[in-house]
């Protein structure tokens, strides 16, 4: 059933104050005004939403009504006009374009690049363990979680691409000095698109995929520049998720030996 949302949901009286815990500040709200509440955070006016039929009532009925914010537009600056930064009909074009790359058979098929990556991070964490040598959790969760991205996004130009890319395991803080470096890799994504065409080369990789992907209303490609966007995107959606997760995990199970 469609919820419709035709008054402002009571929310906290006070500020968020940026002193506190802001998930267990959000947590204490949800508990106290149900699944859906009007707060103050950052200085913004937000609506928070826990609920799949909020979910559904955002991002699939009425996705028309909600622009992206301001933090956003900086990732923009970094990544180009692809998913995470794009909106209205061209992202709804766009999502549509790159959507097979992730049904569940392509996801399926990397299966292998997965288990592999991992197996040879636990023989090095095994070794390290039985030589009694420490290891650094984060950076090595970081480049394993960077191989299965960058072979899954490139795979057999992996070799080509991965010394470029090692800057986001290498490199912690994501100021504009970093945004200097990792922008013209771009240039990089656009060889490697290139090469493939010249070479009427066929990858089943999730580059190319997208290289094959047409509008079905136009029947027209990606543009290149918007093709780099993509990819651009993908490779730190995919990454610095997936490592920070990770990386939790392995913190939290550290606190938590019993489990
Ligand atoms: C634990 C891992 C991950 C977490 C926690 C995560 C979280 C999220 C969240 C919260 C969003 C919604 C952002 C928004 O629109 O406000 C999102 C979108 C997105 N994620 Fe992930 N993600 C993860 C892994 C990945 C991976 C592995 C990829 C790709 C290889 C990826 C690619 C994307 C893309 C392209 C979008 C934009 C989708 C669109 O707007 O159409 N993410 N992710």
């Amino acid at each position: 059933m469609t919820t419709r949302l035709t008054q402002i949901p009571p929310g906290p009286a006070e500020k968020y104050d940026r002193s506190q815990n802001l998930l267990s500040w959000m947590m204490c709200n949800f508990k106290e005004f149900g699944d859906i509440y009007r707060a103050s955070i950052y200085g913004s006016d937000v609506y928070v939403v826990s609920g799949p039929q909020y979910a559904d009532y955002i991002l699939r009925e009425n996705w028309q009504n909600y622009k992206k914010g301001q933090a956003i537009k900086r990732i923009g600056l970094l990544l180009g006009n692809g998913l995470m930064v794009s909106e209205g009909k061209f992202w709804k074009k766009q999502r549509r374009m790159i959507q097979p790359a992730f049904h569940q058979e392509a996801i399926v098929a990397l299966t292998n690049v997965i288990t592999e990556a991992n197996a040879a991070l636990i023989e090095k964490w095994e070794r390290a363990a039985l030589e009694n040598v420490s290891v650094n959790i984060t950076l090595d969760i970081s480049q394993m979680v960077l191989e299965v991205v960058l072979i899954s996004l490139f795979g057999d130009d992996y070799t080509k691409v991965a010394p470029h890319f090692r800057i986001l395991s290498s490199e912690s803080t994501r100021d504009l000095q970093f945004a200097q470096s990792f922008r013209p890799l771009g240039n990089l994504v656009a060889q490697v698109v290139a090469n493939r065409r010249r070479e009427n080369r066929v990858s089943t990789d999730i580059l190319g995929v997208l290289m094959k992907a047409r509008d079905r209303e136009s029947g027209q490609g990606m543009p290149e520049r918007q093709l780099v966007s993509e990819i651009m995107t993908l490779i730190v959606a995919g990454h610095e998720t997936t490592a920070n997760t990770l990386d939790w995990i392995w913190y939290l199970l550290s606190q938590n030996a019993e489990v």
